[in-house]
């Protein structure tokens, strides 16, 4: 922790006023030194009141996403080890990319305000306004196979899932594979790229993209789009949000090789597509049938209307009843 994050630190953990002296003190800093800090972080939004004998009192924090608010209180081991902030970039898929290839570590986080060709899933764009959402990518890329893959896209979304339900109390639901849903809209869309040679993948980049505080949307997004503060009806504060989810991913991710079965079946049980009628392609074919279960490996297993059993392993699946893509 460097000392704009001890002092932010000392903040909200006293949730009263706090002494320089204190603070001086505890830090082996001069009062100089802490209240030029602290100056430092008033001209990055946070309100913070100072009041002669007693001290300081943090008042407000900005909704913005910085490094030292991420690591401040986060309690993962591995993701978001290393942190990559941006205002303004491409897309945060890319960017991991470039740094993955100039040697970022395994769990590094790759988060902006703001996106300019943010990339959706079969080469859709993904719309992505400033200070709206979280749009973030980890890069992961120890030892994993090519096999694994499908089922890290998986955890991903049970992870979002998981953290959205607890961050916000909305009814989250996964839209096979990982698009999440609350109703019938979606509120966020994870892209996954890897690069792989035969038999190891080299890394995989996780690009998650969450409506958090958007109040709307584009007129060709509005009735498939919907954003958690429209569902939830209050402002969603993003830093904690986001890492919620970056816990429960690394939660996911360790448990899955000891628990892959209870793991499936709750996704299982927090996937509106299954039981619905669904529509895919298949060799070119457009058909139509039941989703009936998702299969350990992370196909979605359709009867077909003429009774035949499909696995389906990626691409467009329409669910009848939510926002078609
Ligand atoms: C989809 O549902 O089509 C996937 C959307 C993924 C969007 C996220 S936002 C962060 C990351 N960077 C990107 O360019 N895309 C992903």
């Amino acid at each position: 922790m460097n000392t704009k994050e001890e002092i932010l630190n000392i903040l909200i953990r006293n949730n009263g006023y706090v002494s320089g002296e204190e603070i001086s003190e505890s830090l082996h800093i001069s009062r100089t030194a802490v209240w030029k800090v602290i100056n430092t972080l008033r001209n990055g939004g946070y309100a913070i009141e100072s009041v002669t004998n007693r001290g300081y009192k943090l008042v407000s924090c900005p909704d913005r996403i910085t490094p030292e608010e991420i690591a401040l209180g986060l309690k993962t081991k591995l993701l978001a080890n290393e942190i990559y902030c941006y205002d303004l970039i491409d897309s945060t898929n890319e960017e991991a990319k470039r740094k993955a290839l100039a040697g970022a570590p395994d769990g590094s986080l790759f988060v902006t305000e703001q996106q300019s060709g943010g990339k959706g899933r079969l080469g859709r764009s993904w719309t992505s306004p400033a200070g709206q959402g979280l749009w973030f990518t980890i890069l992961l890329r120890s030892s994993l196979l090519p096999s694994q893959v499908a089922s890290i896209t998986l955890l991903a979304g049970l992870a979002v899932c998981r953290a959205v339900r607890k961050a916000t109390g909305c009814a989250a639901m996964i839209k096979w594979p990982n698009d999440i849903v609350i109703g019938s809209k979606k509120i966020c869309g994870i892209l996954t790229e890897m690069a792989a040679e035969m038999d190891r993948i080299e890394y995989v980049a996780v690009g998650i993209g969450v409506n958090v505080n958007n109040e709307n949307f584009p007129e060709e997004l509005s009735a498939k789009a919907t954003s958690l503060r429209l569902e939830s009806g209050s402002f969603v504060r993003r830093v904690p949000l986001l890492q919620e989810i970056l816990l429960e991913f690394e939660t996911v991710l360790n448990d899955y090789p000891l628990h892959p079965e209870s793991l499936l079946n709750e996704y299982k049980t927090q996937c509106v597509s299954l039981n619905r009628r669904v529509g895919f392609t298949r060799a070119n074919q457009k058909m139509t049938g039941v989703a009936e279960d998702i299969s350990p490996s992370g196909e979605l297993i359709v009867r077909s209307d003429d009774g035949v059993l499909y696995p389906v392993y990626s691409g467009e699946v329409t669910v009848q009843g939510i926002y078609g893509e």
